[in-house]
Formats: C-alpha cells, sequence, structure tokens
C-alpha cells in the first residue's frame, strides 16, 4: 500500500515542499503506527523549513509540529494503545503525513466524539496557552493579558483560553480581523495604526501583568513597556524575520536582552518559553494539560478558530495563506 508525506528536501519556504509518494512501512519494534487523520500547520514549520531555528533538523524531514490520528497498527512489544484508538502526539518534526509511527509514550488517547479538526488546535496552540497562563504566569481570574497577534491561530487559541480563565484580555491584531479579537473576548488594538504601548497605558492604567510575544526582536521591548509592575514578558517566536520587520542583529540582540531585564529593580520579568522545550523537562505535564483542555473542549467551554481545513496535498497554499496574514484562526490540513 502507497502512502504520501511531505517533505522538505532542501532548506525553503512553501515552494520547497514535496509531496513524496512511498510504501507504508511497517511500524517498527516498540512503535505504534497512526493513520493521520489531522496536522497542524505553525509559521513555526516555515522558520524550521528555511534553516531559521537554531538547533532545528537539516533536511530531508517532514515538516509539521503535531497530529490527530487513530492507532492503525502495532509494532512488535506494544500493546497499548489499541488498534482503532484515537490519539494526539506532539511530533516536532513529522506530522505533514498519512502514516507516522511514533514510540507509545508519545500518543494522548482522545476521547471519542471530539472532531480531529478541533483537536489538532489544542495539541499545539490551545497547550502553549495553558502552560504560559496556568504553570508558567500562573494567572488567576482577572489578571491582564496582552496577545499579540491575537486572532492568528495561536492568539486565538490564547484568547478563547483566557476566557474560560477569566482573564482581562487585550489582543493586537490587523484591523479587519478585530471582530474576530472581540468575539473572543479580548479589546482588539490595531497595531499598523496605534502605538499599542499608548494604547494599553491609556486602557489600563498601569500596564498587563502578562505580555506573550512572538514577533521578538525590537518589538521586544516595546512590549516589556507594557507592563505593570511584577508583570511577565514571554517570548514565544520571532516572527520579525520573517515578515523582514527585524534584522538578524536586532532578533539576537532581543533575545539577549531578556535575561539582563529580570535584574531591574522594576519588578517586571521576561523569559522564553517554548512548548517542546518545556514539555522535555517535564514530560507528564503535556498529557495531563492536553486531557484537561479536551475535556474543555468536550463540555463546549472552547472553541477553536478553524481559518480552512485543507487536504494534506494542499501544504504549499496553506502555508503561503500564513505567511500572508490572510488568516483568521488556524489552518488544519486533512490527511487522509
Ligand atoms: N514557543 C512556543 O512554544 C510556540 C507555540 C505556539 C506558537 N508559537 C509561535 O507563535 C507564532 C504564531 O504562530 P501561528 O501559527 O499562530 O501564526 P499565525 O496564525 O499566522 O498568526 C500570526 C499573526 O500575527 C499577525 N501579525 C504579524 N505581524 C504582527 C505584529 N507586528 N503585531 C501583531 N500581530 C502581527 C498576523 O496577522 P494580522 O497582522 O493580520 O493581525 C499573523 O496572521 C509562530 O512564530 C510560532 O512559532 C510558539
Amino acid at each position: 500500500m502507497k502512502y504520501r508525506r511531505i517533505v522538505i528536501p532542501q532548506s525553503g519556504g512553501p515552494e520547497a515542499l514535496q509531496v513524496v509518494e512511498a510504501d507504508l512501512p511497517e511500524p517498527a519494534p516498540g512503535e505504534v503506527r497512526v493513520k493521520v487523520l489531522s496536522a497542524g500547520v505553525l509559521l513555526a514549520d516555515v522558520m524550521w523549513q528555511e534553516g531559521k531555528v537554531p538547533g532545528g533538523p537539516k533536511p530531508p524531514f517532514i515538516p509539521g509540529y503535531d497530529l490527530v490520528g487513530v492507532v492503525d497498527r502495532l509494532g512488535d512489544g506494544v500493546s497499548a494503545p489499541g488498534v482503532g484508538q484515537t490519539v494526539a502526539a506532539l511530533v516536532q518534526p513529522g506530522g505533514y503525513t498519512q502514516y507516522a509511527s511514533l514510540p507509545p509514550e508519545k500518543l494522548v488517547p482522545v476521547p471519542e466524539g471530539l472532531d480531529p479538526a478541533e483537536v489538532v488546535c489544542l495539541t499545539v496552540n490551545y497547550t502553549t496557552g495553558y502552560q504560559i497562563f496556568k504553570r508558567v504566569a500562573k494567572l488567576t481570574p482577572g489578571k491582564r493579558v496582552l496577545v499579540h497577534g491575537a486572532a492568528g491561530g495561536t492568539g486565538s487559541a490564547l484568547l478563547d483560553l483566557g476566557k474560560v480563565l477569566g482573564l482581562e484580555m487585550y489582543g493586537t491584531a490587523s484591523k479587519p480581523k478585530h471582530d474576530l479579537v472581540a468575539s473572543l473576548g479580548a479589546t482588539p488594538i490595531d497595531y499598523r495604526d496605534e502605538d499599542f504601548v499608548e494604547r494599553i497605558r491609556s486602557l489600563t492604567g498601569d500596564g498587563v501583568d502578562l505580555v506573550v510575544d512572538h514577533i521578538g526582536g525590537a518589538h521586544l521591548k516595546r512590549s516589556f513597556q507594557t507592563l505593570r509592575a511584577g508583570g511577565l514578558l514571554i517570548s514565544t517566536a520571532s516572527t520579525a524575520q520573517i515578515w523582514g520587520e527585524s534584522t538578524t542583529l536586532e532578533l539576537l540582540w532581543g533575545l539577549i536582552q531578556l535575561p539582563l531585564w529580570n535584574s531591574l529593580p522594576n519588578k517586571k520579568s521576561a523569559m522564553l518559553f517554548d512548548l517542546v522545550r518545556f514539555n522535555k523537562k517535564n514530560p507528564a505535564w503535556y498529557a495531563q494539560d492536553l486531557k484537561t483542555l479536551m475535556g474543555y473542549l468536550a463540555e463546549g467551554e472552547i472553541k477553536p478558530v478553524i481559518a480552512r481545513q485543507m487536504p494534506l496535498v494542499e501544504v504549499r497554499q496553506a502555508q503561503e495563506l500564513l505567511l500572508g496574514a490572510k488568516v483568521r484562526g488556524k489552518i488544519v490540513l486533512m490527511c487522509n
């Protein structure tokens, strides 16, 4: 039997992605073969492909952080999860495929009745939000949060979750997406026509308790200025290099400054957050937090914003839509 996977043979953007057809291999001993139903598309995938993430894999590799699928066959020595069980996994890289063979400890069971397209919105975007809000910043209801890129896949997830957690939220986005930001319970800020630092000051008085910044570079300093005393800046990525808004030097300087800011006597702090590294250090938390989020989904407390569901082979167009900031919410690849 043949299957398809998407490979990046050499560093490059969406145009470099190739659909490869191959014979479907048996799972190796100790692994589980999963028939992939849905896989997430993230801006970070493009940064990995382009070699812009230090320590990232060298091509050729299969991009994609996460997937949801059904256990299809067990390798020798594996007895669970059983064939037919729906599972979710943070694979990074390796999500853009119709089948994946994975170690069973990576697989989190998905309760029956959940939509795989919605569940794959939780595996990176909502877990990032949950762990930042609850495990790192330890926010309580009423705390103020500023989320950049608030109408994107990760941004909309953070707001949807922040609503459940009772946070007071502000979100930067381009003007046409303000209705989405407002519908998720946040006050929208037009970062293109307004100075978001001044706007936060005028809206809140003394600033926010947490700001989540995926832009990086010189943007980090401005985000830090939105904090009130005791506030925390979390840098999750440096997408300014994608949008061409910062030079490499500015991006590096932004990251170097973070630990320096922690020694200032203003009671504010700053740190990096990386979902994969965070959960390598605390292996039990990922499954625990994803289960909590799947519970919220089952109860209808959260509702992921899905921009588009696209077939796996349309992955180039999917990434181009992300790079053009043309989407509201998350793009999901439907793989089988
Ligand atoms: N560290 C981690 O563990 C972690 C986890 C999850 C995601 N992330 C990172 O989060 C980033 C976002 O990923 P995503 O896939 O969710 O992207 P996305 O859906 O494409 O959303 C990003 C959005 O940001 C907006 N934007 C661009 N420039 C902006 C600016 N200067 N200020 C405010 N908003 C701006 C754009 O929309 P508009 O301009 O139209 O508003 C864009 O659509 C990625 O870099 C990813 O690596 C990191």
